[in-house]
């Protein structure tokens, strides 16, 4: 009895042999399901989903399969699943042309098939079939993911919030009083018809992830350690650094004596996972709503490597300053415990929030936002 080997090589020579050698017994099996029982046995043994021949090659060839070989077995994988399904869908005793037409999608005889049962009119199947690309993940998305699992292993659990927001959540609970300037900063996107609502339940695009802070600490006692990936509107014109739409990644950590010294610990080592050993940090002052001391955080730019400047060339993403700017951040300001009901004598914390959209451009050196969100494949797949 035929049982899926697991693949010492993923050569196409190697892949060939394989596929080769399941077909065959795809064919013989077939033939031999003579009556009704017979061939609900062939089927769950190739389909079943637990331990069916199609669940193991997708485990033992596809999942297993070195990254530089995925596509090309994922498209084996495919065809065989295609040819599986229909032979035995073909040889279910009963179907008038059972066997021949199983033998039909079984490439060992194709030969013998074209030669003796095709017409004139028939379909040539000799000719290659439609393959179906595979998708690939979208490199901001890639980009989050290994944002959050830098954190993931520092003990930081993911949250989520939703995108369309109230007004209390994006700002009043982050200690942006109402009509006060710092809501200027955030070119708000509100929704339409809202008026009649007080203000803070009225709707809006969320302008950042930080409100997610706020929900998480309304349902989570401290300690708290979350990160929140998320999407995030802003009435910004679109041009190469700006899109109406990007993506945030924000942190936050609450418990019982949580100084600066750790949020600058904490940041100084996910930055060097992410771009490297050699990075450095600096931290220079800001000013955020809803933490006090607030400060915007610098990277050593690992473009140039903080020279600013790549051979005699200026180096454009540092503007020639050797710093980045990468994330906003502070200490949570005590008022922010106030709405969710913490107390600001016994607990403290730091939040942070990044963009993940620059990240990705400063990571794979993208000239263009837009790239990222014009959905052109041939710009995308380069990522795959
Ligand atoms: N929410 C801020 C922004 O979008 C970033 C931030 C998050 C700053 C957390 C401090 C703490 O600009």
């Amino acid at each position: 009895m035929y049982t899926v080997p697991k693949l010492k090589s993923f050569s196409a020579a190697a892949l060939d042999k394989a596929v080769e050698k399941l077909l065959a017994a795809l064919k013989q099996e077939a033939a031999s399901a003579k009556n009704e029982a017979d061939w609900k046995i062939f089927r769950d043994r190739w389909m079943a989903r637990k331990n069916g021949v199609l669940t193991e090659i997708n485990d033992l060839w596809l999942k297993a399969a070195p990254k530089e070989a995925k596509r090309e077995v994922g498209q084996r994988v495919n065809e065989l699943k295609a040819t599986v399904t229909q032979t035995v869908d073909k040889s279910r005793p009963g179907t008038a042309t059972a066997v021949s037409r199983a033998d039909l999608s079984v490439k060992a005889s194709l030969g013998t098939v074209v030669a003796t049962a095709a017409g004139p009119d028939a379909l040539d199947i000799t000719l290659p079939g439609i393959r179906r690309p595979l998708g690939s993940e979208h490199p901001v998305i890639k980009t989050m993911h290994e944002i959050v699992s830098v954190f993931r292993n520092l003990g930081y659990s993911v949250q989520e919030g939703p995108v369309i927001e109230t007004d209390y959540y994006n700002f009043e609970a982050l200690n942006f009083p109402p009509n006060h300037p710092a809501r200027d900063t955030q070119d708000t996107l509100f929704i339409a018809g809202q008026e009649a609502k007080p203000q803070r339940e009225r709707l809006l695009l969320r302008t950042h992830t930080s409100p997610v802070q706020i929900r998480t600490m309304e349902k989570m006692k401290p300690p708290v350690r979350i990160v929140i990936p998320g999407k995030v509107h802003r009435n910004d014109p679109p041009d190469a650094s700006h899109s109406p739409m990007f993506h945030q990644v924000e942190g936050l950590a609450v418990d019982t004596n949580i100084t600066f010294c750790d949020l600058k610990g904490t940041l100084d080592h996910a930055m060097k996972a992410l771009f490297g050993s050699s990075v450095k940090t600096s931290f220079r002052p800001s000013f955020f709503p809803f933490t006090e001391p607030s400060a915007e955080m610098m990277v050593s730019c690992f473009i140039c490597g903080g020279s600013g400047k790549r051979g005699s060339e200026p180096c454009r993403p540092c503007k020639q300053t050797g710093w980045i700017e990468i994330l906003g951040c502070g200490m949570v300001d005590p008022n922010v415990y106030g709405f969710v009901d913490y107390d600001p004598r016994k607990v403290s914390g730091f939040a942070f929030g990044m963009g993940a959209d620059r990240i990705a451009i400063l990571k794979y050196g993208v000239h263009d936002i837009q790239l990222f969100f014009n959905g052109d494949v041939r710009f995308l797949e380069q990522f795959g």
